[in-house]
This record gives C-alpha cells, structure tokens and sequence, in this order.
C-alpha cells in the first residue's frame, strides 16, 4: 500500500504509545481514522491530538478481547468512512511474573488481549477488506519477545510467539487466496511508552481483588519493578512510526527495530536445527 491520502486506518490501542504514534502518521498522510482504546480519558486525548492535525476521525470504546465490541468497531468504521483501507491490531498489555505464581486470570487476561484481541481484529476486518477487493494492508503488533525466549516474563512470551504465528499463517493464507491485502507484523524490542502501567487497563473481568495475595508479594512487586526498568530504558519511540510506514510501503512483513537481538534470534534457530537445549547463556 502506497497511496493512503483519503483512505481510512483503524487502530486499537490508539490512546497510547506505539498506538497513538501510529494515529499521527495517519493523520500526517490525510488518511481518515477509526481510534479504538479501552481507556477513555487516553482515547480521547489522541483524538483531539489528531484532530488538530485536520483529521477526520471517530473514536470508539472498544475492549479488544471481546469479540461484539470489535465487530462494533469494524461496523462502525464502514458506517462511518465506507471502507477499511489499513488496519492496526495493537492494543497490548504485558504480565510479569513467575509462570507458577502469577494468578491463572492474568494468563487469560493478557491472551485474551494480546492473542484473541489480534485473532477477533483478523475476523472481523479481512472479510471486509476481501469484500472492497482493494490494496489494504493490516499490522499486528507482536514483539521481538515473539521470536525468542527469555525466562523473565513467559506469559508475555507465549502470548507474543502466538501472534507472530497468528500474522505468519494469516499472510500466509491470503497470499494463497491472491489477495490484495498485505500484512506486518511488528516486533519492536523496548521502546518508551506506557506498557509496564497494563494494570491499570484490566478489564473488570480481569480485576486485581484484595483477596489475592500474589499481588501484594515480592515477586509481583520485582515483576512490575523489572518491566517499569525496561521499558523507561527502551528506546525513544519518536522513530517508530515512520519504520513501520516504511514497510507497509515496501510490503515488509517482518518489522524489526533492535539489531542487537538478531544474533539471539539466529542463536535461538541454530538451536532447534541443531537438536541443543534451550539454554539461558545469549
Ligand atoms: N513498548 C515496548 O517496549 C513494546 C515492545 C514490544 C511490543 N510492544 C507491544 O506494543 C503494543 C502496544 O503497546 P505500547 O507499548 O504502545 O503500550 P501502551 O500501554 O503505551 O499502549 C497500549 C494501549 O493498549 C490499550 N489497551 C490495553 N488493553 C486493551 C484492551 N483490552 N482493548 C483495547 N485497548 C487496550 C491501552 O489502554 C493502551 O492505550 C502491545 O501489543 C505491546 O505488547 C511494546
């Protein structure tokens, strides 16, 4: 996709970082926006934000891990602009912890959000875009923590490796149909944004009660501690937009941010070729 003046971009987790940047490249290209945030205090505030851009733009309330709301979206955005040129599946959150402490209820929170949220944004927008049967091109945003493993955040992990699957089987699949949407999936190393706060974005289902002691422990506090360190050391996001247009413009599926793990992730194949264990030492 070159062309995006006038045509139309949904974005989830538009109220924040990688999100709310991608809303201001849209806007900067005169594309028309559908933002879609669970939060709408944040929601709100990158609309105005584009707005002041000139953007015509609609902002809908929208929890990704369930499935009428992201149909609502994907409704709303063809009742309003007629057509879904470019789609970003983004919303994310991250849970730290060790995998046989942290509460069964976060490892569904953070697969419903970062693993259904992008599987329920693939069904309900490619059938639109099929159907318009024009150049439209959808990113997922995965992370660099979907194409190796770490032992620190595993729930996170999983959730990750599931979506670059998820976006490798779905290009996959369209690109047997001869289809004319193109995809991405992004896997960004750290970049300062507002990720280590997830918490406060649970949705009720997924609420912290004062009955569950996991999260008053030490290994919860350390779990927040380590990703707040990693994420305000990340890199400044001020970039990220303009790589990401930049693939979508060259039809690149894999968008990478962060030499410095690529020999990790070679290490991590050379591995499994080569029939050794998993091994801590990068
Ligand atoms: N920041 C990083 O270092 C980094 C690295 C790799 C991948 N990522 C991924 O980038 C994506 C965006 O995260 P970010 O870093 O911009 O974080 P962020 O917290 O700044 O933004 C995420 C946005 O998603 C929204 N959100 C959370 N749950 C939601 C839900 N159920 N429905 C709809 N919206 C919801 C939040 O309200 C927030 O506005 C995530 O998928 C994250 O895993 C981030």
């Amino acid at each position: 996709m070159k062309d995006f003046k006038g045509k139309t971009a949904v974005i989830t987790g538009a109220g924040n970082g990688f999100g709310a940047e991608f809303a201001k490249e849209c806007a900067a290209r005169e594309m028309k926006l559908v933002l879609a945030d669970i939060d709408l205090a944040d929601l709100q505030k990158t609309k105005e934000l584009v707005a002041g851009m000139g953007a015509e733009v609609v902002a809908v309330v929208t929890d990704v891990s369930i499935y009428e709301e992201v149909e609502k979206l994907a409704k709303t955005a063809v009742d309003t602009f007629g057509s879904v040129d470019l789609l970003f599946n983004n919303a994310g959150v991250v849970v730290p912890g060790p995998i046989w402490e942290i509460p069964a209820k976060d490892f569904d929170w953070i697969m419903s959000v970062n693993v259904n949220g992008i599987f329920y944004g693939l069904r309900a927008f490619i059938p639109i875009m099929l159907k318009q049967d024009t150049p439209c091109h959808i990113v997922n945003t995965a992370s660099v923590a979907g194409l190796l493993s770490t032992p620190g955040m595993v729930a996170y992990h999983t959730s990750k490796h599931a979506s670059v699957s998820l976006s490798e089987t779905t290009y996959l699949s369209l690109q047997a149909q001869n289809s004319k949407i193109k995809m991405s999936v992004f896997c960004p190393g750290f970049v300062q944004t507002d990720l280590h706060h997830s918490d406060r974005h649970r949705p009720e289902r997924f609420a912290i009660t004062p009955e569950e002691p996991y999260f008053q422990s030490a290994s919860y506090k350390a779990g927040l501690e380590r990703a707040r360190h990693v994420i305000e050391t990340g890199i400044p996001i001020d970039s990220i937009g303009m790589s990401v247009f930049t693939a979508i413009e060259d039809e690149k599926f894999y968008i990478l941010t962060h030499p410095q793990y690529h020999p990790i992730i070679g290490k991590r194949v050379k591995t499994i070729l080569e029939g050794e264990n998993p091994s801590i030492n990068f």
